[in-house]
């Protein structure tokens, strides 16, 4: 492919590349003529999609759910896929979180390729290999891990992405730098500052530090923990918010939440640039009166004490820490700090609506 770039990424399933490429989506098409692919439904008049096998997804987190899993699942069975078949998907995440887990069910489990079409895609959930489905009113509460064959990256997706969808990959981006440590943080600013010249600089910067905790810890129960940074407080804000914001602008949101309850709660340190820039991110969604006029408290607290991370000693939150990164901190499970989470999540949301 002209003008690309490539890392590869180590998981206990075996090594799987990623190209990012100008040209790479039409490329992935040519080399692999017989797959069968899972595309954004927004997509399915492409031209190059023109004479394949296609099935599509509605890419909203209404249809991130086990009977979307289980109608493709039919649907491919019903297109006579078999075993000796590939699937490649297309889209952003929701695409790809339910794509992971129906090639890895059918029949056991079809190999797979992924084409990112958003920049949250992009430069994190591309890789890492998991599966997250919403159940009822709990986001991503069931998963597996089942890593794709392949990834290519072909920025030319994001020409038509509206500006919230880029805040909202970049905030994603800005969590994983962030959580590496200050001067990842640092080198991540600056190449986001020249990301409307040179998108493919810091979509590498993400995957290359994303790659690291991966790697370190493929299956969430080390380091890679960290990158759920803004993403307690975030979840539960899309939940109490009825998903009125993109998700990685809740992420944006989760972690200006996170740092100001660790300053109140002294559970964590005062991060002044990050929230700046959180800042800058979390005003380019579009939901955002919308979410704090629909905010519901009950849902807030429920979904927050349901996240996944928390164990028998209490509520586990990445939280900024003295070290200019982020740290992993036990909190009580108690009404006070329910409240004190809650409060942090709508003072917030009423800084950027106002
Ligand atoms: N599995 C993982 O590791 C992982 C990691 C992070 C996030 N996620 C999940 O990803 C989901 C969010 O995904 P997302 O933000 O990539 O988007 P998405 O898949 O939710 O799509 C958002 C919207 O953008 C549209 N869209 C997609 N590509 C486009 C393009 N090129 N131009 C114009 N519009 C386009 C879609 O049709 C949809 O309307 C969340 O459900 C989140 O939980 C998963």
């Amino acid at each position: 492919m002209s003008g690309s770039s490539s890392l590869t990424v180590s998981s206990s399933t075996g090594q799987y590349g990623v190209t990012v490429a100008a040209d790479g989506f039409t490329q992935l098409l040519i080399e692999d003529p017989d797959a069968l692919l899972i595309v954004d439904q927004r997509f399915e008049l492409l031209p190059e999609l023109e004479g394949r096998q296609v099935l599509t997804i509605t890419a909203d987190e209404q249809h991130k759910t086990l009977s979307e899993v289980e109608r493709l699942l039919i649907a491919l069975r019903e297109l006579g896929a078999g075993r000796s078949d590939r699937l490649v998907a297309v889209g952003g995440g929701v695409v790809q979180d339910v794509a992971t887990l129906a090639a890895q069910l059918y029949m056991r489990g079809l190999p797979w390729k992924y084409a990112p079409t958003t920049l949250l895609g992009m430069v994190d959930s591309c890789i890492g290999g998991k599966s997250s489905i919403n159940a009822g009113a709990f986001k991503n509460l069931v998963g597996s891990f089942y890593p794709p064959a392949e990834i290519v990256v072909d920025p030319s997706f994001l020409e038509t992405l509206p500006d919230e969808a880029i805040a909202s990959g970049l905030a994603e981006s800005t969590k994983i730098a962030y959580c590496r440590g200050p001067e990842t943080f640092a080198s991540y600013l600056g190449l986001e500052s020249n990301f409307g010249d040179d998108p493919e600089a810091l979509i590498l910067h993400s995957l290359e530090t994303k790659r690291w905790f991966i790697e370190d810890d493929e299956f969430d129960n080390g380091s890679r923990r960290l990158l759920n940074f803004g993403h307690s407080f975030g979840h539960a804000l899309e939940a109490a918010t009825g998903f009125a914001v993109e998700h990685g602008i809740a992420v944006a949101l989760g972690m200006l939440s996170a740092e100001r309850f660790g300053r109140e709660t002294d559970l964590g340190t005062a991060a002044p640039e990050l929230v700046a820039h959180a800042e800058l991110l979390a005003r380019r969604g579009t939901g955002l009166s919308e979410a704090a006029d629909r905010f519901d408290r009950s849902v807030f607290e429920r979904s927050f004490l349901a996240d996944k991370k928390h164990g028998s000693d209490g509520l586990h939150l990445i939280l900024p820490s003295a070290s200019g990164s982020v740290a992993e901190v036990v909190a009580e499970r108690s009404d006070e700090v329910v409240a004190a989470a809650t409060g942090s999540v709508v003072s917030v949301l009423d800084i950027v609506s106002s």
